[in-house]
């Protein structure tokens, strides 16, 4: 399967996803072919670039209306005739050009419980609810904001001593694995989707 992976920082669900496959090239069943994401200067296209893949970059500002950047972001994407879209870290909510281009094979992974913590905090927001577990999801994407069907969860414990950053880097690390689990499943054996209800084969 050929994936079209986005990103918006660090890139280190990408980096899981390429070390996984180039450790196990055919076996892993999918393959990077592009990298987008929506601003320039982020580690996570500086990890596509030393990994050989082609990037592209489609800042929201750089375009008249939403519409507009999601259009381009679209047919960007589809430029590199992707079976598989993985949002990993992209912190940027896609339009209705994009969810009926790409809906139904477009995942995204969140690091909180869905539909506990949704948006752009979900970490902060556990943290500051005093949620003893969290944890994160990886969904494929609809077009309401981290509300798709949920194909796969990870359950991370909250410690008292736990500030933002390090909550978060603790769920990492679980979601890192989900992702590169899930993607290469769905890659391998193919998947239906009826209503909220994911069955990889
Ligand atoms: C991930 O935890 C993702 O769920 C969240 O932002 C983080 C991105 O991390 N939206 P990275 O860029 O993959 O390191």
């Amino acid at each position: 399967s050929r994936l079209v992976v986005l990103v918006s920082g660090s890139g280190t669900n990408l980096q899981a996803l390429l070390d996984a496959i180039a450790s196990d090239p055919e076996g892993y069943g999918a393959s990077v072919v592009a990298v987008g994401a929506d601003r320039d200067g982020i580690a996570g296209l500086d990890r596509a670039v030393k990994a050989g893949i082609p990037t592209f970059v489609c800042p929201v500002k750089a375009y008249g209306s939403r519409e507009e950047w999601d259009e381009a972001l679209t047919e960007a994407v589809a430029a590199f005739e992707p079976d598989l879209v993985v949002s990993a870290g992209f912190m940027k909510i896609v339009g209705k050009a994009f969810v009926d281009r790409f809906g139904g094979r477009f995942v995204n992974t969140h690091p909180a419980l869905l539909p506990a913590f949704p948006g752009a905090h979900g970490v902060r927001d556990a943290l500051a609810y005093g949620a003893k577990v969290t944890g994160c999801t990886v969904h494929f994407v609809d077009a309401g904001v981290d509300t798709g069907p949920i194909i796969a969860q990870g359950v991370v414990e909250v410690r008292d001593e736990d500030d933002e950053a390090a909550l978060h880097e603790r769920i990492k690390e679980v979601e890192r694995r989900l992702l590169v689990d899930v993607v290469g499943r769905l890659a391998r054996h193919g998947y239906r989707i009826e209503g909220r209800k994911v069955t990889i084969q």
